[in-house]
């Protein structure tokens, strides 16, 4: 369901000390460390000795050893050291693990899982305003699919009843009960947006006070910005693990400007934890009993939408069929 040539998160910066750190991704095992210069390096997390893990191992003046023989491979995977190599014995030929391309940026290690001998991969995917605020930081395993988190963040019509006393949207049903609402549903060149509440179906395309506006980027991003006195911005990573599982990597920017740039948290937001308890219920179900035969209402458009680009970029067709999805599509439905 997901596309292998993108930037992927590997664990928050402040995650990765000086000990490597087993990561998985789309079923493939990495293991992340810090290299020459403490820059972040990705291999295949095994050994190519006897195969064992190489994040049980320890990192040594740049290198990674391998905690069984001590064997040592450099950043880019080549192996450049065997300590039961007797004097003038020489390291195997193309003795080595595949290495994935790693960077550090806005707060994260990032790894390309492109395949091997490719072209240098794009840049990695920049967080939009990262260095205008403060963030609070965490990572918490999920057993669902990363869509079924990324499709639960398009959702406009379930935090009245799944965050209750945590989410906006409860309390102000509590104040006004449910209301008709339009929302603007669009797609953009990297994913889709939805909008809303919009004054009337004729509305320009700037962000108001008073509107949120949800944001889908390939492959696994999500965000929550409002502006004005609600400002919040809230950035979502739904990092493919395997097929039913993901690591949500969040961020939330804090209320106040002060303090660190960027600081991790342990404890998992309760309004987190809402939404991963009735993701978690629905995975579950659909291992037990299969997948259900869903229905679908208008309040569902702009997941659907997000299940759609998601497929078609994991078939490399999401350029091709971007064309076919309206530029605009004005929703109704009572929040
Ligand atoms: S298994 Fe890694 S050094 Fe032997
Ligand atoms: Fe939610």
């Amino acid at each position: 369901m997901f596309p292998r040539n993108h930037w992927y998160i590997a664990c928050a910066s402040s995650q990765l000390g000086s000990a490597p750190r087993a990561v998985r991704i789309l079923d493939q095992d990495l293991v992340v460390f810090r290299g020459g210069g403490r820059l972040p390096r990705a291999l295949v997390d095994r050994c190519c000795h006897r195969g064992v893990k190489l994040s049980l191992g320890r990192v040594t003046g740049g290198k990674l050893a391998c905690g069984y023989h001590g064997w040592q491979f450099s950043g880019g995977g080549a192996c450049v050291q065997i300590p039961s190599l007797a004097a003038g014995r020489r390291i195997p030929e193309r003795c080595g693990v595949p290495a994935f391309p790693c960077v550090e940026q806005d707060g994260y290690v990032w790894v390309w899982l492109g395949g091997a001998g490719e072209a240098a991969p794009p840049p990695a995917p920049a967080i939009d305003g990262f260095a205008a605020h403060r963030w609070d930081q965490g990572s918490v395993a999920l057993a669902c699919s990363a869509e079924k988190g990324l499709e639960n963040n398009v959702d406009w019509c379930h935090p009245v009843f799944a965050h209750p006393w945590t989410h906006g949207q409860f309390y102000l049903s509590l104040f006004r009960g449910l209301r008709e609402q339009l929302l603007e549903v669009r797609p953009t060149p990297d994913g889709m947006t939805l909008r809303g509440p919009l004054r009337d179906a004729e509305e320009g395309p700037a962000l108001r006070p008073s509107q949120v506006l949800l944001s889908f980027k390939l492959p696994d991003r999500v965000e929550v910005r409002a502006v004005g006195a609600l400002a919040r911005r809230i950035v979502l990573h739904f990092v493919p693990t395997g097929p039913d599982r993901c690591r949500m990597e969040w961020l939330i920017a804090r209320a106040l400007p002060f303090g660190a740039r960027v600081r991790f948290r342990s404890e998992e937001p309760e309004v987190l934890r809402q939404d991963r308890i009735l993701m978690e219920s629905a995975e579950a179900a659909c291992a037990g009993e299969g997948a259900p035969r869903e229905h679908h209402v208008e309040a569902d458009a702009p997941g659907l939408l997000l299940r759609r680009i998601l497929g078609w970029a994991a078939r490399g067709e999401w350029e091709q069929k971007r064309a076919t999805v309206p530029e605009r599509r004005v929703i109704r439905v009572r929040s």
